[in-house]
Formats: C-alpha cells, structure tokens, sequence
C-alpha cells in the first residue's frame, strides 16, 4: 500500500542505542567531573571563570582522552546497535515474507520460526496458527460447496429420468410419474431451505429477543407427536423456565432437528424420547436423549459435518439430507452456546445444548 517512507526500525534502533550509550558516557564524564570539583582539583575563581586546581595537568590530560572516549562511544553505539539489531529483527523479514507468501493467496505456508519462546515466536506461533485454521475452514468451505451440489444435483437429475421417462414411454403410468417427481421436487426444496438456513445461522443475521427454550421444547414436541406416533415411539417431555437470549425461530427449528433426529433415527418400534430442559447459573441446558440403535463413539464427532449420515437403513418417509446436526450445531454457536454428542451404550444419542442464560431483569 502506497505510505510515505519512512525511517527502518533496524536504523531507529541503532540510533537510540548510539544515543542512550552516548547520552551515558556523557553523564559518566559529568560525574567524573562532579567528583573532580569536590576533591578540589577544579574550582571558579572570583569573576566566575574556571580555574586549574592541584590537579592542572591533569585535566588538561582528560579533556581530549574524554572527547576521543565519546567519539568512540558514537561510533561504537551506531556499529553494535546496526548489528544487534539486525540481529533481533531477523525474524520480522521471515514473518513478513510468510504474510506475503499468505496474501497471494497460498495458505499451506508456515513460518515455523526456530528457537526458544519469545514475543517473535509467539507472533510467529499465532500467525501459523492463523494460516492452519484458515486453511482448514477454506477446505471445509470447498468441501461443503461439492457436497452441496452433489446433493442438489441427485434430485434433479431423478427428474430428468422421470420427465425423460414419461416422454419416450406413453404406456407408463403417469400418475405414479407425477408422484415420484413431486417427491423429488419436495426433497430438493427441502434441502435447498436447509442450505439457506444453515448460511442464515452461519451469518448470525437475527434479531435476538427473551425466549423460554422449555416453551420452544413444548411447541416442537407438540408438532412432531404425530410422527412419533406413526414410528411407535413415546416422546416425553419436560424442564424448568428456562430463559435465553437469542431467535425464537431458530432455537424452534434446533429444537425441533434434535427431537426428528432423536424420533426417525430410533428403534423401530417402541422406541423413547426424553426431552428435558433445565436452568444452571449461567446458562440453560436443552437435553434430547433417545433409544435406538448403538452408535459408534468415533462417529460421533462427524454426525455434526454437513450431509454426514448414519449408515444405517433410511425411513420410507425421512430421507434424511443430512444436514440436521449441522444447522444444530451453527445455531448452537450463533446463540454462544455449546453442543455435545453422548453415546449410549446400549444405543441411541443423547444430545445437549447449552446456551447462555438471559441476564435477570
Ligand atoms: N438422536 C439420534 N440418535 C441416533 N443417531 C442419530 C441421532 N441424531 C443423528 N443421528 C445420526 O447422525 C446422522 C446425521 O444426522 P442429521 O445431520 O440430522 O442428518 P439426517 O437426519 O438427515 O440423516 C444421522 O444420519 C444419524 O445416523
Ligand atoms: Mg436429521
């Protein structure tokens, strides 16, 4: 960017070091002249003006040896501090070479700046850390895009199928057609209004507003009873007021993610859900625990990855687009909360989210 040039640090440096020796040599020789005074070998005379002590030829000896001593002062303060600093300063090239290496764009590059801990090495640590985690989220981000697509695209190529289909075969039986293609049609609405949620999350673009999550907890058991019903799962519910901070809307559809998730991916029959919601000092805990099959715990971490499924047999009706825990898990840290994944043994998930709570009026 265009600025002014200025002074280098390395030259400011040298400077100040050249400066700070010559300004302590100078106070030197003043105390050394101080001392002179006291033992008498220098005094004024009546009118003022200096005159020689005992010690004459003495003084006259120091005067040029003190001249000559802060030369060499200068001298010796510009060399040392021009070396010493661009000694101490060698790491900042190797830093700013890595930030420019960054800015072209390549972010596989690391300073992994050699030594002992110091501020250079923290900046150096921090800045590494920097580039790993960006490299990291631009990889998830182009993942994401890939997925999103391939995801998008299964949908609209069964269409094409079906329409390709129902043109060249006019003895295929239309309605059966039309049925699948309104079925396809749902599943890619369904999942292109998963995307905009999920980047609506992402963005954090919401009004925040006083919410009872255990409110929010009833009125999604509320709506998905009779899907619970249809799987022969008994879904119960309860908790304590439990005030938050944060968009009504979006802690439903979180609510809601967990309790289908906890519903469709249970036993196939007589399965449970428990929902409970509680209050701790700082914060409110929304607990969604379900029976169903085992879970593998070294799974667990990745259930919350975009359009990451289980493996196991999909529900006539939920085909799942795998996107349920991930707009959980973005909701979760849009309200400041955090979510955790639990195992059980003997098989299903339980679930937890805990957000802050709303501060006391
Ligand atoms: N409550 C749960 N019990 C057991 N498995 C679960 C539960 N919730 C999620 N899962 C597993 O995590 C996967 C990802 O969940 P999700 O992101 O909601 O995608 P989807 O439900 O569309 O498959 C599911 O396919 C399922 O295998
Ligand atoms: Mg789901």
């Amino acid at each position: 960017m265009g600025r002014p040039p200025g002074l280098s640090v390395r030259l400011k440096l040298t400077l100040s070091y050249a400066g700070f020796l010559m300004l302590a040599g100078a106070l030197l020789l003043a105390a050394v002249g101080v001392f002179l005074v006291r033992q008498g070998w220098l005094r004024t005379n009546e009118q003022g003006a200096w005159q020689a002590g005992p010690g004459t030829s003495f003084i006259r000896g120091f005067t040029p040896v003190a001249a000559w001593l802060m030369l060499f002062l200068l001298v010796f303060g510009l060399l040392g501090g021009w070396i010493l600093s661009g000694r101490m300063l060698a790491p900042l090239a190797r830093i700013t070479d890595a930030t420019r290496t960054a800015a072209m764009g390549s972010l596989s590059h690391r300073i992994r700046l050699p030594g002992r801990q110091d501020e250079f090495r923290e900046l150096a640590d921090a800045f590494d850390t920097m580039l790993a985690r960006l490299e990291a989220h631009l990889a998830e981000q182009q993942r994401f895009a890939a997925n999103a697509s391939h995801e998008l695209r299964t949908p609209l190529a069964i269409s094409k199928s079906l329409l390709d289909v129902a043109r060249t075969d006019p003895s295929q039986d239309t309605d059966a057609i039309l049925d699948r293609l309104q079925t396809v049609n749902t599943r890619a609405i369904d999942l292109t209004e998963a995307l905009l949620l999920l980047s609506r999350a992402n963005r954090q673009s919401f009004t925040r507003e006083h919410v009872d999550l255990s409110l929010v907890a009833e009125e999604a058991a509320e709506t998905l009873l009779p899907l619970a019903e249809k799987h022969g799962v008994t879904l119960a519910a309860d908790g304590d007021i439990t005030p938050t901070i944060g968009s009504p809307a979006l802690l439903l559809q979180l609510t809601t993610n967990l309790m289908h998730n906890a519903i469709v991916h249970n036993l196939p029959d007589g399965g449970g859900v428990w929902v409970s919601t509680w209050i701790r000092p700082t914060s409110v805990v929304l607990t969604v625990e379900n029976t169903g099959e085992p879970v593998a715990p070294e799974r667990v971490p990745t259930l919350t990855e975009p359009f990451q499924r289980g493996t196991e047999r999909v529900h006539t009706d939920h085909a799942g687009v795998g996107l349920g825990l991930a707009i959980v898990r973005s909701i979760t840290r849009a309200h400041g909360g955090t979510l955790t994944l639990v195992p059980h043994p003997a098989g299903g998930l339980r679930v937890t989210v805990e957000l802050p709570a709303a501060p006391r009026p």
